[in-house]
């Protein structure tokens, strides 16, 4: 009953959705239609499975907690975390916007530009912030923090969650049989 576990194995999904985005790129050339289907389908991921259920809890719970914890966080590590999140639904954005006016070669550059930025995120939370998180809390504060993750998935609706994983194997699949 780690949170931080919770966190990692999240990541691992968020770093699955980055690959199946960059190869959606091939479709470009092929099929301009599943493109665009596959992008609206990505980017409905990542802003409610990325922004919703993972940023939530790092920004409602983890972050808070932290900056309890040690007060130099708020204006260090944890504040460039927030700062990055807001850029990431600015960018999701954005790639709509290029996707809604046929801009598709736009869309996927700052879509290039947006999964960059998500990895190298993800590489400072977990390379940094969440090793930190570990050490800041002991057995109990962590057991609570996990707590409160788990209602924070019931309340945004775990069912969702299972279904948003379960297109991005199929978007996957799909991805790799056009390519076959
Ligand atoms: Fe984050
Ligand atoms: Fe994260």
């Amino acid at each position: 009953m780690n949170p931080i576990t919770t966190l990692y194995q999240e990541h691992a999904i968020i770093v699955d959705a980055v690959e199946v985005a960059r190869e959606a790129e091939k479709l470009i050339e092929k099929d301009n239609e599943a493109y665009l289907q596959t992008m609206k389908l990505l980017l409905h991921f990542f802003r409610v499975y990325s922004d919703q259920y993972h940023h939530h809890k790092e920004e409602e719970i983890l972050f808070p907690e932290m900056n309890k914890k040690n007060e130099l966080l708020e204006d260090g590590v944890v504040k460039e975390m927030f700062e990055n999140h807001e850029d990431f639904r600015n960018m999701i954005n954005t790639i709509e916007n290029h996707l809604n006016t046929g801009e598709y070669v736009k869309a996927q550059q700052q879509l290039q530009n947006y999964t960059e930025a998500l990895l190298d995120h993800i590489a400072v939370e977990n390379d940094e912030v969440f090793q930190m998180a570990e050490t800041l809390f002991d057995e109990s504060e962590l057991e609570r923090i996990y707590f409160r993750f788990e209602d924070c998935d019931r309340e945004i609706g775990e069912q969702q969650k299972t279904d948003l994983v379960n297109q991005l194997r199929e978007i996957k699949a799909t991805l790799m049989y056009s390519q076959a």
